[in-house]
């Protein structure tokens, strides 16, 4: 498709200057010299604005240098070279219109706003410089992840959002249901979920998890790639009621093999930032997170470390350090205990492997000792757990033995089990939260500003 209009990236990339250009796009700022006019206007194709220069004999001229911040703009003019610093081009006017005024009322004027208030305006924050940031280099990276794994061969699977199934088993699903809050039908007492819409008690995935494996049994190597709920009513920076996860699960792969695709993974995105995302990248460096650039240079090129938990218990036992959560082997590390460990002892990513059972979830695969199991975490500095993954229980026996123990009735996941009636083969699969990724990329520090309208305990507004 032709535009009629040339997007603010592609000028300000120009080789040489056009006779004519046309942009469209809404205004940063203002400034009224003496004698001319000069807008910054923002497009959202890229990080800088260009700016248009008005002078006195341009038709409207008076109209159009009054145009209040955040106004939208049709400008036609001449794409020249610009005497200014930090800038090739920008376009001297000859016709402007004005597609839509704005006022002073208009929230982001200049100055700098903390991110907490640009929550509450999350309906505008994607026009101001951080956010058109964050969100561009969302898109960006989504397309790396299909990118990815379109080059392996990995078959991408759209899982189902509504589920009867709570994969993790945390207990934190939330209810999909059509029957009235008020009044729910009973049957001995209890909701008559047969009553329900779906004729039984579902809710919102936790996880695809479980049918990717369904479909790694016939295609061997797919990933997920979608919304995720969790009533977790945990108010932290790093934690979302709704998140995207990318779930890749291999047949024929082990923990190990587990790893690597994990490595390879994160490695394939921070090159592909790095490479694609230059301007953006500068500018979280700038002004969220100094040495951010040389950071993820140094991920690219890494190995990451590989410890087990049992090993990771014994060095934060040993490291005198005094942690708010007891450190005992058999109880789940705490996300001061994962900092901890990326951040002061292993500098860097590491994986975190061989989990006790009693801790894990009921699908992972029961190790020989029969005390741990095929587990991985990786942990990365300031953000902590970014990836848990595991090798699965394939064998029927030992995993409907483990489901019980954990309290699942088998018969609950007959379909699950069938996989391991026929045709069972060892596997393995992980899962990367999407906004956890980006904020290690980016540096911001919230989740709730790296998703464009976060849901949390207590807000889903927008
Ligand atoms: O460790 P989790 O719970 O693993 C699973 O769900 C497995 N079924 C994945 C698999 O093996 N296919 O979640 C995976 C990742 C975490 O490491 C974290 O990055 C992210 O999902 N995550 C969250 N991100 C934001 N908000 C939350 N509440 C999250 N819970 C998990
Ligand atoms: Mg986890």
């Amino acid at each position: 498709m032709k535009l009629d209009r040339t997007r603010i990236k592609d000028a300000l990339g120009a080789v040489c200057g056009q006779e004519t250009i046309s942009v469209k796009g809404w205004v940063r700022t203002v400034r009224r010299g003496k004698e001319v006019t000069f807008i910054a206007l923002n497009d959202g194709s890229c990080f800088a604005s260009i700016q248009i220069v008005l002078s006195p004999d341009m038709p409207g001229f008076e109209e159009v240098s009054g145009v209040g911040t955040g106004g939208c703009l049709a400008v036609r003019g001449t794409l020249v070279e610009s005497p200014a610093s930090g800038q090739r081009w920008e376009v001297q006017a000859r016709e402007i219109q004005i597609l839509g005024d704005s006022d002073a009322e208009y929230p982001l004027q200049k100055k700098r706003h903390s991110f907490e208030y640009l929550r509450t305006i999350a309906h505008l924050r994607p026009r101001s410089n951080t956010f058109s940031a964050v969100f561009r280099m969302r898109g960006v990276l989504s397309y790396a992840v299909h990118r990815f794994f379109h080059e392996r061969g990995f078959l991408y699977v759209q899982t189902p959002i509504i589920t009867a199934n709570d994969c993790e088993g945390a207990g934190e699903m939330f209810r999909v249901t059509t029957l009235a809050a008020e009044r729910p039908p009973l049957a001995d007492g209890r909701i008559d979920w047969k009553q329900d819409f779906f004729a039984e008690k579902t809710g919102l995935t936790v996880s695809g998890q479980l049918q990717g494996e369904l479909f790694a049994a016939a295609f061997s190597d797919i990933y997920t790639f979608g919304p995720t709920f969790r009533a977790e009513n945990s108010n932290t920076s790093r934690h979302a009621a709704e998140f995207w996860m990318i779930e890749p699960e291999m047949a024929f792969a082990d923990l190990a093999e587990d790893c690597r695709l994990a490595e390879d993974f994160l490695r394939y995105l921070v090159t592909y930032a790095l490479e694609n995302c230059a301007e953006d990248l500068a500018f979280f460096n700038e002004r969220i997170e100094k040495g951010l650039i040389a950071k993820l240079e140094s991920l690219a090129g890494a190995e990451f470390k590989t410890v087990t938990y049992t090993e990771a218990v014994r060095i934060l036992q040993n490291s005198g350090e005094q942690f708010e959560f007891p450190v005992e082997w058999g109880l789940d590390l705490q996300s001061e205990h994962e900092r901890y460990l990326t951040e002061k002892v292993l500098r860097g990513p590491v994986f975190v492997t061989d989990y006790p059972a009693g801790i894990k979830a009921f699908y992972m695969r029961l190790n020989e000792d029969e005390r741990t199991v095929a587990a991985m975490d990786l942990l990365v500095p300031r953000v902590g757990e970014i990836i848990g993954g595991s090798q699965r229980e394939e064998r029927h026996d030992v995993l409907t033995a483990r489901m019980r123990e954990m309290g699942i009735a088998p018969e609950s996941l007959w379909w699950y089990l069938d996989t391991r009636r026929w045709g069972s083969c060892p596997h393995a699969g992980f899962g990367l939260g999407f906004e956890r990724f980006l904020m290690y990329v980016t540096g911001m520090e919230n989740i709730r500003d790296v998703i464009p309208f976060p849901r949390t305990p207590g807000n889903a507004r927008f």
